[in-house]
This record gives C-alpha cells, structure tokens and sequence, in this order.
C-alpha cells in the first residue's frame, strides 16, 4: 500500500538525519494540544481499540494545583506558568494599550484557568452556522451533544432558595463534564434584591438560560463538581478517567508544525496529506511524531492559525514575510478573530456580603436600545458595506468585502430579526464592594492571529482589533447607563452607597455618549473569549475549515477548537466547544468505520 511504502520511505530519512529530528513515533492520530478539546477529542477517539492517539501539550498535569482545582481561586492562576500570559498588539481604538490575553498552558488549557460559567448558545446562532453553508450544523443536531457532555447536579434546596434554578429535561445525567451550582451562593437576600431590580428594569426571569434562549436573569450554573469541590476541566472530565488507556499517549512540547506528504507539493496543492507533526520538547529537542490518520490541531483560536502558518498553510503575504514558504494558499487562515469587549462598574457596598452570587442578565437589542431599536437596525443596515470594506482593508483584502457583507447580513438579523441577547450583565457582590461586569457579546469588528516570527516559541500577533467598527461601542454606552440605572433603581439601589468605579468625577451623572465613549476605551478589556480564526465556512466566504472540520486543501488535518466557530455565541465558550468536540468525533467515527470497511482502515483515500 502507497502509505506504508511512504512510511519506510519517511523513517530512513528521520534516522538519517537522527541528531536534530527524532522520529519518535507512529499513531493514527496526533492532536496538537491537550487543552479543552484537544483532551476531550483525544479521550473519545481512545475508544476505538485499535486506533492510537498522540497528545502534543506544552503544558503539564495540574491536577494538583489548587490554582486550578479549587473553585474560589479564579484569577489567581493568571500570571503563573500555567497561563501562557500572552499580550495583544496595541489597540488603536484603546489609547493604544496592550490587552491581556489569559489563556490556559495545562492538560486541560483554558478550562482549567477559565470562570467556569456553563451557558450554552442562543438555538438561532447555531442554525446560523448551517445557513451560511456548514452542511449538518444547526440547534438541534447540536443539542444532543450539549446533553452527552454534561453530568448536571439539580441544585440543593438551600440552593434553588438563593436562584439556582433549572429544567430538567434540558441536561444530561451521564456525561463527563460536572455541571452545577456551589455551595458557595450566597445565602443573603441578593437573589431577591437581584430579581425584583431587574423585573423593574423589564429584564425577565429566565428559569434555564441553557434551552437555546439567553435572554432574562437567572443564576448560572458552572463547570463544577459539587460534592468534591474542585473544578471539572476537560482533563478531570476527559482524560484522567482514561490516560492509561495503551492506545493513548500525551507528550510534553510545542508544536512547531505539521509536516506534509510531499513537501515539493507547493502553491495551490489541493490534497495535502499530513505526515506527521514537529514538535519541540522542554529540553529544546525537535522530535516528529508520524501521523498515520490524521492531525488534528486543537492550540485554541490564538495558536492553532500559527501552527498553520508555520506549516506553509496561509496567507503567502504573511508566510513570505517571516521566509516561510506557501504549501496551501489559504488567506483567511488567522482572520476573523472575534472577541467580546468587557468593562465593570464598581460600589462600595453598605453591607458585608459572604459567599459569591453569580447573577446574570442576558438582553436583546430591543432591552438595550427601547423604542430606537427599529430605526437602529435600519440604519446599520445601511452601514453593513461599508463595515464590510473596513474589516477587509484591515486585512488587506485577505477576505474580500462582499464575504464580510454576506456574513454581517446574517449577523444583523440574528441581532434585529431573530432577537439573540447581544449582552450579558452579571451583576455580583464579593465582600464590601458590588459590580456590575459587562461584555457586547457580538461586535462587528474582526481582528486577527498571526506568527509574528518563524520561531514557533515566539507568541503570535493578536489583534482582536476592538472598536474598529465603532458601532460596537454603541451596546456598550447602553450597557454603563443600564448598570448605574441597576444600582440606583430599588431594591438594588439601597446597597449601592458610592461609585466607586469609573467615579461621577469622571464620568458624571448626566454624561454625553461621548463622555462614556472616552471611558469605555480606557476601561474595556478582553472577555478572554476570542474565536474564529480558522472559520468553519465555504472558502469563498473566508472560511478555513469545511463542515467536517477538514482544513481545505488538505485531506487530512481537522481543526477542532474555538477557532472553528464562524460566529461568537452570547453563552459562554465551553459547553459549545465540547458539544462541537463530541459531534466531530461522531463525524470521524463515521469516517474511519466506511474506510474500514473499504480498505482495512486507511481513511485516505475519499
Ligand atoms: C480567563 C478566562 C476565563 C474564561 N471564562 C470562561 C467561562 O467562565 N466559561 C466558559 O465557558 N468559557 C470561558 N472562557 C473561554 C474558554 O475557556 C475557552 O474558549 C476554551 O477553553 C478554549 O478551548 P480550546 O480548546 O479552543 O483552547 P484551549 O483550552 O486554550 O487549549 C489549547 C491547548 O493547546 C496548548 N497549546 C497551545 N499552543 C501549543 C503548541 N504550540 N504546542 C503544544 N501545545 C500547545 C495549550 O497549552 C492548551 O492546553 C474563559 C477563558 C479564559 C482565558
Ligand atoms: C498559585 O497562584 C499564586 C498566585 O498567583 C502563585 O504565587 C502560586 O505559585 C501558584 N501556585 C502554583 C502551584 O502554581
Ligand atoms: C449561610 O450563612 C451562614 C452564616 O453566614 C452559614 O452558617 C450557612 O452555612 C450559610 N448557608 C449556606 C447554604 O451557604
Ligand atoms: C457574613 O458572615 C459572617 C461570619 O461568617 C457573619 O457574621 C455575617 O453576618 C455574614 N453577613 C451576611 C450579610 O450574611
Ligand atoms: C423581537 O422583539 C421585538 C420587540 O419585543 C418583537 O416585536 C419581535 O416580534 C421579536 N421577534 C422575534 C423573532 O422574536
Ligand atoms: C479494528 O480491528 C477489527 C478486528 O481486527 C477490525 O474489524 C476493524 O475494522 C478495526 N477497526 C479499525 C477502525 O481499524
């Protein structure tokens, strides 16, 4: 067979040149990343016996870090080795300022450092994927995967007494990942105070944010093993239970890149075969480990497009300026970064508040902007093309205007037709200060990750480009007008007794848009929630990967992370991400059980 003859072919020439480049091995399948769905990929496929799985993960095992096990401890991993701590470029848009990006360098990434909040997507926003040309991905293929992750804990009665609250049909009893409410929601009155304000506020009850519909107030629940208290991060979840499975291996180092069939396949080559993936151990020893499958790259969305880049697959602009050469056009690989911007308003408490109140409220355009709403969704209707032409020449035309058009389109309607919350409130107590933190959950401006150097330790270039699109500011003035209008509407408003951020000095009682404009972009940080870069979309649309997860031109590398989702999604990341994770194994599943049946096994030759 062609690929065993390549396999001896490749062998000879990794011994002779043993002293720099150590064939170490041969598995079916190589994931590049042990993060949140690397490990969780990496573990179902392990499944199938006779199928063998390599994890490449810079990272190590935390499970004993109380940085990461121990719910009350968010925040305090940020910083340590165990965040990768990386940097955006300067945001022109942000006085010029760095933003800091968290992201998780452990088994298990960034859902062992993240907020653990459990919140599943708007239905509409995933049909929204399947509209804009992914064949399969819609709400309802979906839901059925958000239900196979989750083990939920019902909340406890002194729970369900300060908000926790859900429906039971829409969670699943038998999955990995533990989702529920900690023994640490307060015991005060805050629910109530919480409830009663925003009812004044017209912001509805929601009983369970997790049914396709956002929108409302509840309490949300979290990625959490309640009996035990620790934190349930994809490796707790995913991979401990299996890691001495023998067909399953993870090795410690980064990536570098994937390496192809035939290298001399140059330019547009249609059919790309990875051969393996490069990698670099702690010692700075450059190993390879042969794929005979495929690779699948899960470095999340502000790494895996520079793995990509660095192994030749990318914009040639980009590629040529740091000497790589071009193996597969691909000009949207990097782009499309979506992020959510994030600010917060303190005050001083007039009482002690013990535990922690997790209070979210999720709100559409109409709660936002009232009775301007219809002439708001004309008038940026109107504005669409002209966004469009911004974002592209931002990207020097590496996705052309009319994609980005055809894709705001979609977007406008999900935000003025189809009614998707464009923001979440949570509005919290922690010891004598109250907070109302907020994020615009669906901006219109684009941004991007690229190698900023061919050194694959060199952290890349990321630029979530936040206010391009100035319109993206308009929700957010909203959102600081509603959070004051919050703390000064009763019940909520007897607690709050001084502001003590931004300060009515500095932004005064009666502030202009513009006054709040001038804050906003001092004060707006990331919500750490960037995805995109390499869009599950047809290519002509700036997509990266098809509806199978297969980058195009190659036959053989799957994408499977944040980077994938072509769209943001008001909840939050994770539960999609391991819902995408767990179809995509079905759909390789599925592949490997036609070409088994064909040929003995070698999913190669569609
Ligand atoms: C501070 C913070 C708070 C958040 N809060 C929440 C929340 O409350 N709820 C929620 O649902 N989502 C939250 N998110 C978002 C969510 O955690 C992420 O979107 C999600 O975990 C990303 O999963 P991923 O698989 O795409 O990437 P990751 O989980 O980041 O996995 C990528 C993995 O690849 C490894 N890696 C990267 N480069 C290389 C390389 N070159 N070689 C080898 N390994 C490499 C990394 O070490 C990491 O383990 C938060 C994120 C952050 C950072
Ligand atoms: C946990 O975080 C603290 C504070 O950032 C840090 O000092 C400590 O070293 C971390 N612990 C581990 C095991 O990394
Ligand atoms: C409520 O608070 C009291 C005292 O602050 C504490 O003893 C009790 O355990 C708390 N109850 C819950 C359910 O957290
Ligand atoms: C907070 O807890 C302390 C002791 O743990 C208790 O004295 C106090 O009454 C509590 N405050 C509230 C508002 O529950
Ligand atoms: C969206 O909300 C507006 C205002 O409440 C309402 O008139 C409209 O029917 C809603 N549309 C959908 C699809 O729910
Ligand atoms: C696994 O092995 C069995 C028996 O040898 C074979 O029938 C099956 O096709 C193999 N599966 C794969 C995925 O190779």
């Amino acid at each position: 067979m062609k690929f065993t003859a390549f396999l001896v072919g490749c062998g000879l020439a990794a011994s002779a040149r043993a002293i720099v480049e150590d064939a170490i091995d041969l598995f079916d399948f190589v994931v590049i990343g042990g993060g949140t769905c690397g490990l969780a990929v990496a573990a179902r496929l392990s499944e199938i016996e006779n199928i063998s799985i390599a994890i490449i993960e810079a990272g190590n095992d935390e499970r004993n870090n109380a940085n990461v096990t121990d719910p009350s401890l968010f925040t305090v991993a940020f910083g340590t080795p165990i965040d990768w701590t990386y940097k955006s470029v300067a945001q022109p848009h942000l006085g010029n300022r760095q933003l800091d990006y968290h992201s998780g360098k452990a088994w298990g990434g960034s859902s062992a450092i993240n907020g653990m909040t459990y919140i599943r997507a708007d239905a509409v926003q995933i049909d929204a994927w399947e509209r804009i040309g992914n064949k399969g991905w819609n709400w309802d293929n979906l839901y059925p995967y958000y239900k196979r992750i989750e083990q939920f804990s019902p909340p406890t009665p002194e729970q369900s007494a300060v908000g926790a609250s859900y429906i039971e049909e829409l969670h699943g009893e038998n999955g990995p990942v533990h989702v529920g409410y900690p023994f640490f929601l307060t015991n005060s009155s805050l629910f109530d105070i919480a409830y009663k304000t925003w009812q004044k506020l017209g912001i509805p009850y929601n009983q369970d944010p997790n049914g396709g519909s956002l929108r409302g107030f509840s309490a949300w629940p979290q990625t959490l093993d309640r009996e035990a208290n620790i934190r349930s991060d994809s490796a707790t979840a995913y991979f401990h239970p299996v890691q001495d499975r023998p067909n399953l291996k993870i090795f410690n180092g980064v990536a570098r890149r994937i390496t192809w069939d035939d290298e001399a396949n140059t330019g547009s080559g249609s059919n790309l075969v990875a051969r393996g993936v490069e990698f670099i151990t702690n010692e700075g020893v450059k190993q390879i480990i042969h794929a005979k499958r495929e690779v699948i790259l899960s470095a999340g969305s502000l790494r895996s497009p520079a793995i990509l880049e660095l192994s030749g697959v990318g914009n040639p602009d980009i590629l040529s300026k740091h000497g790589i050469s071009t193996t597969r056009a691909l000009s949207a690989v990097g782009e499309n970064l979506q992020d959510q911007p994030q600010t917060s308003i303190f005050y001083q408490n007039s009482q002690v508040i013990n535990g922690s109140a997790p209070y979210v409220a999720y709100a559409d355009a109409w709660d936002i902007f009232g009775e301007s709403t219809s002439n708001i969704a004309a008038a940026t209707k109107e504005k669409l093309s002209e966004w469009a032409g911004i974002i592209s020449k931002s990207n020097n035309n590496a996705v052309s205007p009319d994609s980005i058009q055809h894709v705001f389109q979609i977007q406008h309607e999900l935000i003025f037709r189809q009614n998707v919350s464009v923001s979440g409130t949570l509005t919290t107590a922690s010891g004598d200060q109250l907070t109302s933190v907020f994020w615009g959950l669906l901006p219109f401006s684009r941004g991007s990750v690229h190698i900023s150097s061919e050194d694959p330790l060199e952290h890349p270039l990321i630029d979530p480009n936040f206010y391009l699109i100035d319109w993206d500011l308009r929700p957010m003035v909203e959102l600081c007008k509603l959070a004051r209008k919050y703390w000064s509407t009763e019940p909520a408003g007897a607690l709050a007794v001084g502001e003590l951020v931004p300060t009515l000095e500095t932004v005064p009682d009666d502030a202009t848009d513009e006054q709040w404009v001038d804050w906003l972009k001092l004060a707006s940080i990331s919500n750490m929630h960037p995805a995109g870069t390499l869009a599950m979309m047809p290519e002509e649309l700036g997509g990266v990967v098809d509806h199978t997860l297969t980058v195009y031109g190659t036959r053989n590398v799957r994408v499977v992370d944040a980077s994938v989702m072509p769209f943001q999604v008001g909840g939050h990341l994770t539960s999609t991400l391991y819902a995408i994770t767990e179809r995509t194994v079905d759909i390789i599943r599925d592949g490997i059980a036609v070409h088994a049946s064909m040929d003995g096994g070698l999913p190669l030759e569609n």
